[in-house]
């Protein structure tokens, strides 16, 4: 039954040490029928997970890995609203703990001082054509020093502790903030729909104004950045003043 899912968001953390992902945790909880709001957390992830098939370095007691179970009610196409939920939960806890003026890149990534300080994954898992349950994967490179990022990743990331000056953040005080952000949020997405949220990501982000490129298979375009639309999806005004929406992928901010 839906509904006694909606109504009780569960603040319950499992905590482990070291896991492949959080993700595949989360998701074995959730088909054993774990409540909303189940909370999965590792200190650390050998396999972690970024969108497009991509790895996420996850070293040991230096960032916040975790995965929470949702269960909403709503149509496929409309789980990218969750996705910007996640990420302006996440903005507001990181502003509220550690004072980093975090911003947000559509649709979800976190950037502090033009660099990514967490990502994002939202995957859905589906039954009988619906919706069953959705797993919001959160990465915050929390304590990471420059040292920590593989050199490949360098001048990709920061972490909170470079951007706040070397001043080290209490990584159980950040995942509170973030479960209390995700669960005031939530809360104020069932009871009143996407406008609020939107407004506040809107409020947050860096994307909105920009000139940005749009990679797909097809090819790259460019246009600037105006707004979202109800979906969640992000409307790009081309030189000819035509507006597209964009519903998934990645942008690159130009300049
Ligand atoms: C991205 O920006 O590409 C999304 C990164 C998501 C990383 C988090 S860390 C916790 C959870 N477990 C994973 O394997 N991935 C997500």
């Amino acid at each position: 039954n839906r509904d006694t899912f909606v109504s009780g968001w569960n603040r319950s953390v499992q905590r482990l040490e070291t896991v492949v992902s959080t993700q595949e945790e989360a998701k074995r909880l959730a088909e054993n029928g774990a409540p909303e709001g189940t909370a999965i957390i590792a200190e650390e992830q050998t396999g972690g997970r970024g969108r497009m098939g991509r790895k996420w370095h996850s070293p040991r007691g230096k960032g916040i890995w975790m995965s929470v179970v949702l269960r909403p009610n709503l149509p496929l196409s409309l789980t990218p609203q969750l996705t910007l939920l996640a990420g302006v939960a996440v903005c507001r806890a990181i502003r509220e703990i550690s004072g980093v003026q975090a911003g947000i890149k559509w649709p979800n990534d976190l950037l502090a001082g033009g660099r990514k300080i967490c990502g994002i994954l939202l995957e859905s898992s589906l039954r009988e054509g619906g919706l069953h349950y959705c797993i919001a994967g959160i990465g915050i490179a929390v304590n990471l020093t420059e040292d920590d990022y593989p050199d490949d990743l360098h001048g990709v990331g920061t972490s909170l502790l470079i951007e706040g000056g070397g001043i080290p953040v209490d990584r159980q005080q950040l995942t509170e903030a973030v479960l209390a952000e995700l669960e005031f949020l939530y809360t104020l997405y069932i009871e009143r729909g996407f406008k609020p949220v939107r407004e506040l990501w809107e409020s947050m982000s860096v994307t909105l104004g920009r000139q940005v490129y749009f990679n797909t298979p097809e090819g790259r375009s460019e246009g600037t950045a105006v707004g979202l639309d109800d979906g969640g999806g992000l409307l790009l005004r081309d030189a000819a003043g035509n507006i597209t929406c964009i519903l998934s992928g990645e942008i690159e901010m130009i300049q």
